[in-house]
């Protein structure tokens, strides 16, 4: 399909790639993108075939946040009674994992993307902030209870406060990124295809419920999550992957799971 802000494509047969393509504006995400992000998204969601999805920018920028200049007119009655930026959520709704690939900026809600995707890899140039403050603003995209649940309330506190920027490397100590990988152009997309191969390799039942067992640690308290997780582990033992899974460690061979 032709997009005018984002590309598509299938670096590997279960894995699509939506790479944010508005470099003149360092993918600013306007309404426009966002429409284009989440029409994509939701086809590589629908479609059997693909395991995993990677989410990924330009090495200069990941996202440099929400367009400003969309932005700077805006009026409160319209941001409220149209729900502005309501619909930026639709990722975290997702079934397929998304792993975010960030190089170059991923500011205001470039950062908060990012944070919403399941896994992010980082490349070492990538650098990540809440700016929003800077600009008369705060974050809206998720990116103060997301980073507050990701590092806690002090460092949340002094980046939304203050507006600066943190680096990979601090990224990769506080636990935002799984890891930072090598510099090499293009390497961080790599690396994130790979891991989307992965998983894409795995029971896409299985994946689901992991990934819905994880997500309720961040939205449920510690009982709810532990009868959710031990809810959708029972749950899987209704599927035929989990017999062939455990078949094939038994008869020493590799699993062929088919999704059912
Ligand atoms: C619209 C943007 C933009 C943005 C960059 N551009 N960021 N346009 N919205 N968020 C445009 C610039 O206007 C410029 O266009 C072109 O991209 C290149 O940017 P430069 O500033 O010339 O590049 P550079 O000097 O390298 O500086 C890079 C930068 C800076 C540090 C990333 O662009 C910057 O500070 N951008 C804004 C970052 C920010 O405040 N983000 C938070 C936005 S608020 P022209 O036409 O001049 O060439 C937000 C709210 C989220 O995200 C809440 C809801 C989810």
């Amino acid at each position: 399909k032709e997009y005018q802000f984002i590309l598509t494509s299938r670096p590997d047969p279960a894995v699509g790639l939506v790479t944010l393509n508005r470099p003149k504006a360092l993918n600013a995400l306007s309404s426009p993108l966002f429409n284009e992000l989440n029409e994509a998204l939701a086809d590589f969601d629908a479609d059997d075939s693909i395991g995993a999805i990677v989410l990924t920018g330009s090495e200069r920028a990941f996202a440099a946040g929400a367009d400003i200049k969309e932005m700077k007119d805006k009026q409160f009655s319209d941001a409220y009674k149209n729900r502005f930026l309501e619909n930026w959520s639709a990722l975290t709704r997702l079934r397929k994992p998304v792993i975010a690939a960030v190089s170059g900026y991923a500011l205001g809600g470039g950062c908060e993307l990012a944070l919403m995707a399941d896994i992010i890899l980082a490349s070492p140039t990538a650098t990540f902030g809440q700016p929003e403050i800077t600009i008369g603003t705060i974050p809206g995209g998720g990116g103060s209870q997301r980073l507050a649940h990701a590092i806690g309330k002090s460092r949340t506190m002094e980046l939304v406060l203050t507006g600066r920027t943190f680096s990979a490397q601090e990224a990769e100590r506080w636990g935002v990124v799984s890891r930072v990988v090598g510099a090499g152009e293009g390497e961080v997309v790599k690396e994130a295809v790979e891991l989307g191969r992965s998983i894409a390799g795995k029971s896409q039942i299985a994946v689901q419920a992991a990934k819905e067992a994880v997500n309720a640690a961040f939205e449920q308290n510690l009982a709810e999550g532990l009868r959710t997780e031990r809810r959708l582990f029972h749950m899987t033992f209704a599927t035929q992957d989990q017999k062939e899974g455990m078949a094939a460690f038994a008869e020493k061979r590799k699993p062929t799971f088919t999704h059912v």
